[in-house]
């Protein structure tokens, strides 16, 4: 049974991630500041801005493990907004660092990490340069939050650069989305605007799981980031309706579905496999 660190894993995704990879063969270690609700989960309390608890968690702590076989790094605050901005980068980008650096001197050769939709320029207030939106075009961070993810893809490329045999994934997750929170999903059809920030796009957390264990069981080296999104928008309008109203300009790329996200997933669904099943529709 291989060994995997999930930090983050008293989150929101981070409790989908702990339970799917558990449930998938991994021995699962979660670790964050606040306890894992999950009393079940083998977990362990520990401040990734703190690089002596990070290396210390990483080579070994007590009865936990004696080895890692992969990390999943999913700690972080979550969006802009939520802290001050100076909060928001120290923790998410020190506590980044932290982690690679500890995993990579330890000699771990498999790193997944949230990134994050939002390097590909949201709000959106500047309009994409076309759609569906893909892993194509540099990141247009707009946020500290978005930059602290943006300085992460950069150093996960470093480091696999220094170290060929190096394996790290950079998921950029849509909004996670919790099944229950589906009935939400009504108060934004009337306004084509209301999610416009995001193009319309979410990720089911359930399916964020599953794209993370395909992330683990992805063989290439080297660093390479990938659209995490569910298959279909938030959205009863249709994309040609929607992009009309609030994008008429943006020139588009490839052909899509009146619902298809404007996330491209092909990557993912082409080099990971990921095939996520799960739909508000179907809910
Ligand atoms: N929620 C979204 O819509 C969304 C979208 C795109 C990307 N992401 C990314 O996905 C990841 C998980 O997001 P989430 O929604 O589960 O967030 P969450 O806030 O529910 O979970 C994050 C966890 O990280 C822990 N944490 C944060 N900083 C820490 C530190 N310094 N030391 C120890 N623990 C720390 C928190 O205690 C929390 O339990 C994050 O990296 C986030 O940036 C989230």
């Amino acid at each position: 049974m291989k060994t995997v660190l999930v930090t983050g894993g008293s989150g929101k995704l981070g409790a989908f991630a702990v339970r799917h990879l558990s449930n998938s063969g991994w021995d699962v270690i979660s670790a964050d500041r606040v306890p894992n609700p999950n009393n079940d989960v083998k977990s362990i309390i520990v401040d990734f801005r703190d690089a002596a608890q990070v290396m210390d968690l990483i080579l070994g702590t007590d009865e936990k493990h004696t080895k890692l076989d992969a990390v999943v790094h999913l700690a972080a605050i979550p969006a802009p907004g939520i802290a001050t901005d100076k909060a928001t980068i120290d923790n998410n980008f020190n506590s980044s660092l932290n982690i690679f650096m500890a995993s990579q001197k330890a000699g771990i050769k498999k790193i997944v990490f949230a990134s994050s939709e939002t390097v590909l320029g949201l709000p959106f207030d500047t309009p994409p340069p076309y759609v569906p939106v893909d892993e194509e075009y540099a990141p247009r961070p707009e946020s500290y939050y978005s930059l602290s993810k943006t300085l992460e893809e950069a150093l996960a490329k470093e480091l696999c650069r220094w170290d060929e045999s190096l394996g790290m994934v950079g998921l950029r997750f849509s909004n996670v989305i919790d099944p229950v929170e589906y009935p939400d999903f009504e108060n934004y059809q009337s306004d084509p605007m209301s999610r416009k920030w995001n193009l319309w796009g979410y990720i089911d957390a359930r399916d964020g799981a599953l794209a993370i264990e395909k992330a683990l069981e992805y063989q290439r080296p080297g660093f390479e980031p990938f659209i995490i999104a569910s298959p279909d928008t938030v959205m009863r309008t249709a994309n040609d309706d929607l992009l009309k109203a609030v994008f008429p300009d943006v020139p588009r790329k490839t052909e899509f579905g009146d619902h298809e996200t404007l996330l491209s997933i092909r990557k993912a669904q082409k080099l990971l496999g990921y095939n996520p099943e799960n739909s508000w529709r179907k809910s």
